[in-house]
């Protein structure tokens, strides 16, 4: 039986003030995500119970129970106390997913501290500018990814603490660099638990913006409530379940739903610390026997490609629910599934912003491939109008994906840009820049962005933040960058630049700028392709119009373009 059992019986008379009850929550009363996700779990008598399974790429495996993960919590904590860290300082993780991922990041929610998590394949420029916007002052890293900090150390003086989990105690160490080893550390039986509120600052989620900056989703404590009835309503967790979500916390999906939701809930969960490969992935299902697993489309692509001979060597017999979550998931993807694994994937859609799943399928109900489901008990959504933003009520009408922001999990403000924050909301709606249309029996389809914004295997990537490195190399005298199909990613990256004087267009140019890219930025940024071009299309007034370009690669009509003039 499925943990939600009829949805038009549910949405009928839901409120969120019955996961408060049954998380013994009252309003006025503390609540702590790290507490919650730890010590709860081990007063309900579940301290023995295995909390993470763990492997790395030739680094073995190590298994943690609840009480391991308190006592670790706990242990970070009262080290990052110590160290003078106060509530609200914003913490940053930075590093793969090792088990002191996971483990930190409720011991720095422990002590009312904001975490701040960034995918550890960011180079120095995309760190720089998310720790010189959130004024971080300690991040916790690994030796192998030190040299990035150091190369920027002199243009963010509000760090402090640079803690380095895994020091081998004989290289040297420099300025504001301290070791710390979670194995090591002795054991904090007792933490004393900050009293963070509903709405004190747990999380700060960094998303690409289309025109400025990256924006720092901020997040509150009381998004718990949401989180965890969405994982036991849609990842429709079981008491024996082993869970696998393959999300990096670095994104939104890792922290909700690869710490949070699981753990809220008592589950127990596998993380692989190794890049993708088709064959390690299925051993790692049937090695652990995998019950439920929340993954991407571009990864489900990728294991089509590898092959339905592959995928008959493994036993997936453990395998009782799938979802799927980040693009678009192809309906051909969900039917691969029902061959392959007997079951289908479940698509779920939601945002950095949103914290928890919005629109989804849930397991109780049918399935239509290629929809995204319907609405979340609680969660109203609309499709506005895209002038007047006024609910279109007709049914198979394209509008923007927009919600009535009174769910638990909503972000509550971009960390230091207000403005921004208030420009997502019009006449009351929160408007989540995507388009989709909904079916008369009210299932939602996603029909794309409505900015610019690139979805790479899932991760969003801003052609500003690129188009801005690019500009930094000393060739480049304009660019502009936009999306390309790809099988497997969906889209890729794809550059066109100008040259300065001086330069000329060779394989060998591209290669130095891909090369310059990748140290700034991130892989997942990186243009796939470099387009030389003698100049880019313009508006009258001298913006670059990327949606001429994109619409190039596309094969798309592009119309008149003098409309376009002034929108872009
Ligand atoms: C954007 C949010 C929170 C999940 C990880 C990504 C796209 C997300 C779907 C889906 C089509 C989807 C949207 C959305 N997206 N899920 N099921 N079908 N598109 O979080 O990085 O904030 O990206 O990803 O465009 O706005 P994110």
């Amino acid at each position: 039986m499925p943990n939600l059992q009829s949805y038009e019986n549910t949405i009928k008379n839901f409120s969120w003030a019955m996961v408060e009850k049954e998380l013994q929550y009252k309003p006025g009363d503390s609540i702590n995500i790290g507490s919650y996700c730890s010590d709860r779990i081990c007063q309900m008598g579940k301290g023995k119970k295995i909390a993470l399974l763990w492997e790395g790429f030739g680094e073995g495996e190590k298994k943690f129970t609840f009480n391991d993960i308190r006592l670790g919590s706990n242990t970070f904590g009262a080290f990052l106390r110590n160290l003078g860290i106060q509530a609200e300082d914003r913490i940053c993780l930075f590093m793969d997913r090792i088990p002191e991922l996971y483990i930190s990041f409720l011991g720095i929610l422990k002590i009312g501290a904001i975490a701040q998590p960034l995918f550890s394949a960011f180079g120095e420029e995309a760190l720089r500018v998310r720790l010189e916007d959130a004024q971080t002052v300690c991040i916790l890293t690994q030796y192998k990814h030190l040299h990035k900090l150091r190369a920027i150390l002199d243009q963010i003086p509000h760090l402090k603490h640079i803690i380095v989990l895994d020091h081998d105690g004989k290289k040297p160490l420099k300025a504001k660099e301290i070791p710390f080893s979670m194995e090591k550390a002795t054991a904090v039986e007792n933490l004393e638990i900050f009293p963070t509120k509903a709405e004190s600052s747990s999380i700060l989620h960094y998303t690409s913006g289309t025109t400025g900056k990256p924006k720092g989703a901020k997040h509150v404590h009381y998004s718990l409530i949401s989180q965890y009835l969405t994982a036991k309503w849609v990842l429709d967790f079981q008491e024996d379940d082993i869970y696998w979500c393959t999300a990096d916390p670095g994104w939104v999906t890792g922290t909700s739903y690869g710490i949070i939701g699981p753990w809220s809930q008592g589950i127990t969960q596998c993380v692989l610390n190794a890049g993708f490969s088709a064959d390690s992935w299925y051993k790692f299902i049937q090695k652990n026997k995998v019950s439920v697993w929340y993954s991407s489309p571009t990864a489900i692509r990728s294991l089509m490609k590898a092959g339905i001979e592959l995928s008959k060597k493994y036993d997936f017999s453990s395998l009782r629910h799938l979802a799927s979550v980040g693009e678009p998931l192809n309906p051909e993807a969900v039917v691969w599934a029902e061959k392959v694994f007997g079951k289908p994937f479940h698509d779920t859609y939601w945002q950095t912003e949103t914290g928890s799943i919005m629109i989804t399928n849930f397991p109780c109900m049918k399935i239509k491939p290629g929809s995204m489901g319907k609405p979340f008990p609680g969660i109203t959504v609309a499709l506005l109008d895209l002038k007047t933003y006024e609910p279109i009520l007709e049914p198979g009408k394209s509008g923007l994906i927009a919600f009535k922001p009174d769910w638990p999990a909503r972000m509550r403000t971009y960390w230091n840009n207000e403005e921004t924050f208030k420009g997502k909301f019009k006449n009351g709606w929160y408007l989540s820049g995507d388009r989709a249309t909904m079916d008369s029996d009210g299932y939602f389809w996603f029909l794309g962005r409505n900015d610019d914004i690139i979805n790479t295997a899932g991760h969003l990537v801003s052609p500003f933040e690129i188009e801005s490195t690019l500009l930094e190399h000393e060739a480049v005298a304009e660019s502009a960058v936009v999306s390309k199909p790809d099988e497997i990613n969906m889209e890729v990256v794809k550059a066109f630049i100008t040259l300065k004087p001086g330069y000329q267009p060779s394989k060998d140019l591209e290669l130095q700028i891909m090369n310059f890219m990748r140290k700034k930025l991130s892989p997942l940024a990186m243009p796939q392709e470099v387009e030389y071009m003698d100049c880019l299309p313009k508006t009258r007034s001298g913006k670059i119009m990327r949606r001429v370009l994109r619409a190039k690669e596309w094969g798309e009509v592009i119309g008149d373009t003098s409309t376009l003039d002034e929108e872009n």
